[in-house]
């Protein structure tokens, strides 16, 4: 790990991200691709082009999750502040853009903030901006895959970490998953440190649906990018003409499902391997889960997480947790 302290925009960086990772992603989209059914991580989404389709997303009518969870946080500012506590360490997991954190900052007045995020450049960029818009902040970034086991960058102080996981990321995980997520979590979050974590909800199967098939065809581009990258990224030798997007609610596992349709029977090239796909055979890209408030609860309480507060908008729609460790 490095650490370097920008003075010129008062961001503390941390370097975590371990030097083999490309060599491991390779290895990973490999494995998916030989499996039965086929699966690639829904990591592959996110190359630049993916996460401008995937702010996009988050703006379309259907997709419900982005802004209701916003107007959550904001109406709910007060209420997070009071059982958060004052002079906390704010640790973002994923940070992105840091924008939803900002509907916090406010109220919760933590003492220094820590993003950590897989892209180098969006990180530095995002915090730079957010130490320039709150001086008052101490402003942390480590670069870092936060899926990975992972603990507080050494010699940063961390008086009361308070992680914050928005967007219901953790539904992209499987519940067995998330559960082992929560338990990693452990190494970064003492005994009494503070989660506060957005879940999106079970609802009206066609509510969701429409979330994940707009009409605009901007969640289609986005599963369909994913060769796009395969293409630029991993050697692939391929035509997305020839796949088509699926997303459906598979009511029994109470998730959205996400794939890659073959429309033909072809082979596909990628880094040297062929694959085989029949007619209406899928790459399955994503997996994301809907809870009810004690499912969440339950599983959240099985990997050391017990729940302090959780806020739903009225329309029951989305939820954000607080739990305490
Ligand atoms: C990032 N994640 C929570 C989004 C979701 O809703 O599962 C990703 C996404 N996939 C399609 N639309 C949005």
């Amino acid at each position: 790990m490095t650490m370097m302290s920008n003075t010129a925009t008062a961001v503390h960086f941390y370097d975590q991200q371990p030097p083999v990772a490309s060599m491991s992603l390779r290895d990973e989209l490999l494995q998916g691709l030989r499996s039965t059914p086929k699966t690639a991580s829904p990591k592959f989404f996110y190359d630049l082009r993916g996460s401008e389709l995937f702010d996009q997303i988050c703006v379309q009518p259907e997709y419900y999750p982005t802004r209701t969870e916003e107007a959550i946080l904001r109406d709910a500012a007060d209420d997070i502040a009071n059982v958060v506590g004052r002079d906390a360490t704010l640790i973002e997991l994923g940070s992105g853009a840091s924008r939803k954190v900002r509907l916090l900052l406010e109220a919760v007045r933590p003492t220094r903030y820590l993003g950590i995020d897989i892209s180098r450049d969006f990180l530095l960029d995002s915090t730079r901006r957010l130490a320039a818009d709150y001086p008052w902040l101490e402003v942390h970034a480590a670069c870092a895959d936060f899926s990975r086991r992972m603990t507080m960058p050494e010699g940063m102080a961390c008086d009361h970490p308070v992680a914050f996981f928005p967007g219901s990321s953790i539904g992209n995980f499987t519940p067995q998953e998330a559960e082992s997520f929560l338990q990693g979590l452990h190494s970064l979050l003492p005994a009494g440190s503070g989660l506060l974590v957005g879940v999106d909800l079970v609802k009206d199967n066609t509510i969701i649906n429409a979330a994940y098939n707009d009409v605009a065809g901007v969640t289609a581009a986005f599963n369909l990018n994913l060769l796009e990258r395969l293409r630029s990224e991993f050697e692939a030798d391929l035509d997305p003409k020839r796949f088509s997007h699926l997303a459906f609610y598979n009511e029994a596992q109470s998730r959205i499902e996400m794939h890659l349709v073959s429309d033909i029977i072809q082979e596909i090239e990628v880094a040297g391997e062929v694959f085989r796909f029949e007619a209406g055979e899928t790459l399955h890209t994503e997996n994301s889960y809907k809870y009810t408030i004690e499912g969440f609860q339950a599983l959240a309480g099985r990997a050391g997480f017990q729940a302090r507060a959780e806020w739903v908008d009225d329309a029951a729609l989305f939820s954000v947790h607080y739990l305490e460790r």
